[in-house]
């Protein structure tokens, strides 16, 4: 069985990593539309056809099911995937908001994420419709350049989380939904800012839901191919640095 995922750049391997992990496939075709990124700062119509593209592309690989590992490209163009594909295609949105679905209605949940994620209200809807209400949305887009620099911890990434949450009681956070494919490498540095929040990752989302949902089991072995609209090299050196495969 063989599982495309499609992000807008490198960012994706944070959920690609989990799927990789979990050994769920036989084989898993990364795009990251390189050439592009980042899809926050576009607008809807744009995504919309950069994301057909992607699933064109992948068509070729005969996949099984699309994850769509961009939260904004999630955001805006999963229900034109849905329709053009004749596979499941799941999103990081709606995995992330299920996996919380048991949470306590009443936690404080703080929801980071690029301008277009934020603005397009669409985990806002669905956390609303699960009967959560206490939601703090924040964009945060400079966190994407920083991760795509490989600058996940220190002075500077302290001081963009103080520009971001100064006006947040930290402490009363209880969680977190790292609504960007990239902010999973600042795992360290959220940890950092606010002690007592869980935090919510996509790609772990998306494994529980692959389980739950698709009942997918672990197979003997699990590969990855990588391809990029720009400069391949650099997604495979990230891969081989953030994936933890030898089969990079
Ligand atoms: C972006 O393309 O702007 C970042 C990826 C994401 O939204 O998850």
């Amino acid at each position: 069985m063989k599982c495309g995922v499609f992000d807008s750049g490198i960012g994706g391997l944070s959920v690609a990593r989990e799927i990789l992990n979990a050994k769920l496939f036989d084989e898993i075709i990364y795009f990251g539309d390189t050439a592009r990124v980042p899809y926050g700062n576009k607008n809807e119509s744009t995504i919309i056809r950069y994301s057909l593209e992607a699933l064109e592309f992948l068509k070729n690989f005969d996949i099984d099911f699309l994850i769509v590992a961009c939260n904004s490209a999630s955001s805006v163009a999963i229900e034109e995937l849905k329709k053009e594909a004749s596979f499941p295609v799941i999103g990081v949105i709606e995995a992330g908001v299920k996996a919380i679905e048991n949470e306590k209605k009443d936690a404080n949940i703080l929801l980071t994420g690029t301008k277009r994620t934020i603005n397009s209200q669409k985990y806002q809807h669905l956390l609303k419709q699960k009967g959560f209400k206490k939601i703090i949305p924040k964009a945060t887009p400079l966190f994407v350049p920083l991760v795509e620099e490989g600058i996940v911890e220190g002075k500077i990434v302290d001081e963009v989380f103080d520009l971001y949450f100064h006006d947040i009681k930290k402490d009363e956070i209880d969680l977190i939904i790292l609504g960007c494919t990239h902010y999973p490498f600042l795992e360290k540095s959220f940890k950092k800012h606010f002690k007592n929040a869980k935090l919510i990752h996509s790609g772990q989302a998306i494994v529980k839901m692959l389980k739950n949902d698709f009942s997918l089991k672990e197979k003997k072995e699990s590969k990855i191919k990588l391809f990029a609209s720009d400069n391949p090299e650099e997604l495979r050196s990230r891969a081989k640095e953030w994936l933890n495969s030898s089969q990079v």
